[in-house]
């Protein structure tokens, strides 16, 4: 049976479909490279905002083949967990298997071909972590989820129900699996959370450690190079975290913090509970012990109510900030969220607007950020081929993409002098 895992979502949406992979692989099931070539398909999907949810119904119409057969389906993922048995009500599926429960995937994929229809959203009290296989083959970096769920429960969003109560994973199984991504290949691992920062745990000796504790024990990896986390929310930044930023070596100068608006009203409508000043300071803190830090965020343009100058606030804020990368968004209502009920909707064509112009703003810093790292000297981890022969692509420690051309294998770290800029990657030269 050949089975094939589309991810919509997250990186944690990723890196559980690298997990089904996984086990559907040690089920004796191969892989195929697309859809069409396979007997089952999961989809891996994303209920963050309504656009990606839709794209489940379409994506489902299409694996329909043209001699009226389809594939057997399975939706995985926040939507699966959303929407439970609706899903099968609007589609004709097999398999529907929330984010907590997929390590029973294939009991649930022979229980559909007995029985029909196979529904688990349950988020069963023992981690579906202890019953998957471990890990084999990964890239040079590798993602690693330590934490799942959120207690924050901003207005607009739909992860504290999606994926649950904040759980931190055990420090040893962290570790265990750690060291089977470096032994399969990794050279950097991504811990991945929704509140990665508010991870916490007791180190090998009994001690209670946070998120710097566990990067700290990472850090005595051999055969680990890099260390990255995403994504951290501004009340979790720890003074221990921030101080990891300054002596671990491993750690990488980059930090994803997003903030979603400018202004501190509509941070309170958001629940974020932090105000803009709050999230200035922490950038502030982070930058005067890793100068060249690079600062990534995430934005929510059109919150309900959100008035022009509210919005100017955000821009300031972007302006104050100077971030190296980041991601903006319409606001979507989601339902069963506070803020979906809140009424005084944003136009949708001032949506497009406020999104524009912070998209503008925030590409002309990007392109600034790269074409001012242009002269340096920097360490780049080889992740894949490039387009053009005997050109890789890998990542500099501020996350950008560089260009080489190179004779080296993926997955070695080589210097490079970073020599031309382009908006969103760089070009260098292998220092010999
Ligand atoms: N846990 C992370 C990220 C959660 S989802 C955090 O706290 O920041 C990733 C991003 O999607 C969010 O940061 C936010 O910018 C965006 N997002 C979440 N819900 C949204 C919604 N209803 N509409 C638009 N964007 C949303
Ligand atoms: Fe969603 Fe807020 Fe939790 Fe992030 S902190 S996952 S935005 S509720
Ligand atoms: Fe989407 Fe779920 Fe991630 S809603 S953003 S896949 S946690």
């Amino acid at each position: 049976m050949r089975y094939h895992v589309k991810s919509f979502g997250c990186q944690m949406n990723v890196y559980d479909g690298e997990r089904m992979s996984e086990m559907l692989s040690g089920e004796g099931m191969v892989p195929a490279a697309n859809a069409v070539d396979a007997d089952l398909v999961v989809l891996n999907t994303c209920h963050i905002r309504e656009k990606a949810t839709e794209k489940v119904y379409s994506d489902i119409g299409r694996l329909r083949r043209a001699d009226g057969t389809r594939p057997m389906i399975a939706v995985a993922g926040c939507v699966a967990q959303a929407e439970g048995k609706e899903i099968a009500r609007r589609a004709k599926v097999d398999v529907v298997v929330g984010p907590q429960a997929y390590h029973r995937l294939p009991q649930l994929l022979k229980q559909a071909s007995e029985h029909g229809l196979a529904v688990d959203t349950d988020m069963p009290a023992d981690s579906k972590f202890a019953s998957l296989p471990s890990r084999k083959r990964v890239g040079a970096s590798a993602f690693l989820t330590i934490q799942e769920g959120c207690d924050k429960f901003c207005t607009y969003c739909v992860v504290p129900y999606t994926r649950g109560a904040e759980v931190s994973r055990p420090f040893a199984a962290i570790l265990d699996e750690a060291r089977s991504l470096v032994d399969a290949g990794a050279r950097e691992i991504t811990l991945l959370g929704q509140n990665v920062n508010a991870w916490s745990g007791t180190d090998d000796v009994g001690r209670s450690i946070g998120l710097a504790g566990l990067i700290r024990a990472l850090d005595r990896l051999s055969g680990l190079w890099r260390i990255r986390y995403t994504t951290s929310h501004p009340n979790n930044m720890t003074d221990d975290l921030i101080a990891a930023h300054g002596d671990v070596e491993k750690l990488m100068p980059f930090l994803h913090l997003p903030v979603q608006s400018g202004n501190d009203r509509v941070l309170r409508a958001m629940n974020r509970s932090h105000g803009r000043d709050d999230y200035l300071r922490q950038i502030e803190r982070v930058r005067q012990v890793r100068p060249d830090i690079a600062i990534s965020g995430d934005f929510i343009v059109g919150f309900p109510g959100e008035t022009e100058a509210e919005f100017l606030d955000t821009l300031s804020l972007v302006e104050a900030i100077g971030y190296a990368q980041a991601f903006s968004f319409k606001y979507s209502a989601r339902p069963g969220t506070p803020a979906a009920d809140l009424g005084h909707m944003v136009a949708p064509d001032v949506l497009d607007d406020r999104l524009q112009r912070l998209q503008a703003n925030l590409l002309r810093d990007q392109a600034r950020f790269n074409a001012d790292s242009v002269g340096r000297r920097c360490e780049v981890l080889l992740e894949r081929d490039g387009r053009k022969p005997g050109q890789l692509i890998g990542k500099s420690p501020w996350m950008q993409s560089v260009h080489v051309l190179s004779d080296d294998q993926i997955g070695d770290i080589v210097l490079v002098d970073l020599t031309e800029a382009g908006p969103l990657s760089l070009s260098g030269q292998i220092v010999t």
